[in-house]
């Protein structure tokens, strides 16, 4: 039976950063997947989280199930930090959440909710959008638009396009939405054009479903999470698969939420039994450890403090990048790179063609995807140069 099955071709973001760890040039860079990287090219875990860590060990005295929805603590804290904590949707109960296995989980769940609530609903999805939608989304069986998303000739969002393509979105239909710091590109929209969307929302009846993965590695916590809240603040039902991947460093412990605000209180307790009964089916129980950790820091005054200065810093850091990587391509490759200023979080495409994204790997070991996705965190002062230098010589 199972010498039925070939062998398939590397993930295309896995296996190209696979690709640079084997690479043997002392100069090679990766650019690729998207994880947070200090000036010493790290992935740094938290102070915050440490200190919550070192705590949990010592307290810890089962490590029996969670319960079936996950800590709670950690659901409150995180809807909280999503929503807001003044959010009238949570204060009238109509907020539910179930821990999940990072946002890759809640999307997962999303999904299945969605296609039990309404099987033939189609999902919109962003051009370009993260490529795990498709399989994360697609494999319950939802059926895919894709709207207008990314100009590449202004290197920023076609708004024009998007609504008129969402126009073509009804009741019943889900609307795939990037909260911020747009994965592969980098553009976001603005807080009028989130208005646009709430208003298109509105009259169309479709239900928006934000992918939340960056909250305060755009402009800060609240700031990220402002197009969000004007949505939720409209609408009678929002979807939001939140991760603590990127925003509070715990990728390998797989910590994020589905978050589900229902039309009433009562639709929130069926969503999630709903959605219990889905995770039963696809992974059973929730991981305890990194929501342990990520409950302790959004639970705890002294704790949160310290993970906001840390993520301060953090994005603050992606922001100088961006500004420095401006600068060293204006310097060595001529031309306008101010795009790269104006966009959020982690993500930017360079504007390369998929062939000089090859030679770079190729001939400079400067790793990227074909799309010239690059991960503005994998920059730092000692690979700046070089960067823009190989971009020169691939233009
Ligand atoms: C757009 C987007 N959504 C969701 C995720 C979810 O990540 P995780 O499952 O690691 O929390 C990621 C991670 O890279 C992402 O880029």
């Amino acid at each position: 039976m199972l010498q039925a099955l070939q062998q398939l071709p590397p993930d295309p973001i896995l296996g190209l950063s696979a690709a640079c760890r084997a690479d043997p040039n002392p100069h090679k860079v990766d650019l690729t997947i998207g994880i947070y990287m200090d000036e010493q090219g790290l992935c740094p875990v938290f102070d915050a989280v440490q200190i919550a860590q070192r705590a949990l060990i010592e307290e810890e005295t089962s490590k029996a199930y969670l319960a079936a929805a996950g800590d709670e603590s950690f659901n409150t804290g995180l809807q909280r930090l999503v929503l807001g904590a003044d959010s009238a949707a949570l204060l009238e109960g109509r907020v539910t959440s179930i821990q999940t296995p990072g946002g890759c989980g809640a999307l997962r769940i999303g999904a299945e909710i969605v296609h039990a609530a309404a099987p033939n609903a189609k999902v919109w999805v962003s051009d370009p959008t993260w490529p795990v939608h498709i399989p994360l989304l697609g494999s319950v069986g939802l059926e895919f638009h894709s709207y207008r998303y990314y100009d590449a000739a202004s290197h920023g969002v076609n708004f024009d396009g998007m609504v008129e393509d969402l126009k073509n979105a009804v009741a019943g239909d889900v609307v795939l939405l990037h909260g911020c710091c747009h994965n592969p590109c980098g553009a976001d929209l603005t807080l009028a054009q989130w208005e646009v969307i709430a208003e298109l929302a509105e009259k169309q009846g479709f239900t928006p479903f934000i992918d939340f993965a960056y909250q305060g590695l755009g402009d800060g916590l609240e700031e990220d999470a402002a197009g969000l809240r004007l949505l939720v603040s409209r609408l009678p039902e929002v979807i939001v698969a939140a991760s603590c991947s990127k925003n509070l460093g715990l990728y390998r412990e797989r910590v994020g939420a589905a978050i589900f605000v229902c039309n009433d209180a009562a639709s929130a307790r069926a969503i999630l039994s709903q959605a219990q009964s889905a995770a039963r089916r696809v992974y059973s129980m929730p991981p305890a450890h990194g929501a342990l950790l990520a409950g302790r820091v959004l639970s705890d005054d002294r704790l949160g403090g310290i993970w906001r200065t840390e993520l301060v810093a953090m994005c603050q850091r992606i922001n100088g990048l961006r500004s420095e990587l401006r600068a060293a391509l204006e310097a060595r490759c001529g031309g306008d790179y101010a795009f790269i200023e104006r966009e959020k979080g982690m993500f930017s495409f360079l504007g390369l063609s998929a062939a000089q994204a090859v030679r770079l790997r190729e001939e400079h070991s400067v790793y990227m995807l074909d799309s010239s996705r690059i991960n503005v965190a994998g920059v730092n002062a000692g690979n700046i140069d070089y960067i823009a230098e190989s971009v020169a010589k691939v233009l």
